[in-house]
């Protein structure tokens, strides 16, 4: 689909294959998210600017890379938590915002509780992380927010997409790169991605 992304890794695969399994356990689960998460940003950040620098060997001077940018990684609460320390594994300093969302479960909108966001917005490489985008609302307030705040450098990275939840932020935000381990199939009645991997955030903190 265009503006979407899949990275394809037979290490990203096999996460997500642990991940849908009915029989993970939590502890599994989260260890899965979090090798996921690390392919994902590996590939996410893969296009950020980086600038020569002068770097100096136990032997002599050479020229390095270091990155043009602060990077920030937006958690969309609470299941983007999971995704967090995939980024900070490549960029330990990395800012970190909070924007917490509950889907509505009746009428599937996303309802804003709680959010922090770090200066510097507008200078950053932001990454909103996610690991599920169903209809897209959630992700679409929370690029909103962001450009409100004055991010212009925005991707959005995810575990499972749907069709409509990438139709639905290519609509809204088209210049919004999205990047996913898994394309599915649909949304079901309830607003669910199939085949999926259920509720993310019930799997990582035990809430099913
Ligand atoms: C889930 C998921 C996304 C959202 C996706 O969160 O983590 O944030 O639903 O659905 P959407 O694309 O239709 O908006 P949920 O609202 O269940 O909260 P949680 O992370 O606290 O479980
Ligand atoms: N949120 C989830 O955690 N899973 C879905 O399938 C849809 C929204």
């Amino acid at each position: 689909m265009e503006g979407l992304r899949i990275v394809e890794h037979p290490v990203l695969a096999r996460a997500v294959t642990v991940l849908r399994a009915a029989e993970t356990t939590r502890e599994e689960f989260r260890v899965a998210l979090e090798e996921a998460s690390w392919t994902l940003a590996y590939e996410a950040l893969r296009d950020i600017p980086v600038e020569e620098v002068e770097v100096e060997t136990p032997l002599e001077r050479t020229t390095g890379a270091r990155l043009a940018r602060p990077v920030m990684v937006v958690a969309i609460l609470r299941a983007g938590l999971g995704m967090v320390n995939g980024f900070l594994r490549h960029v330990p300093d990395a800012a970190i915002a909070h924007i917490g969302m509950r889907r509505n479960e009746e009428t599937l909108q996303p309802e804003g509780y709680y959010e922090s966001l770090p200066a510097g917005v507008a200078e950053s490489a932001v990454f909103v992380v996610d690991p599920m985008l169903a209809t897209g609302g959630s992700a679409i307030a929370a690029l909103r927010r962001l450009r409100a705040a004055g991010a212009e450098d925005l991707r959005l990275v995810c575990l499972v997409a749907a069709p409509e939840g990438v139709r639905a932020v290519r609509e809204a935000e088209p210049e919004v790169p999205i990047l996913a381990a898994a394309l599915d199939r649909q949304l079901d009645e309830r607003g669910y991605i199939r085949p999926g991997l259920g509720d993310a955030g019930d799997r990582i903190f035990g809430t099913e």
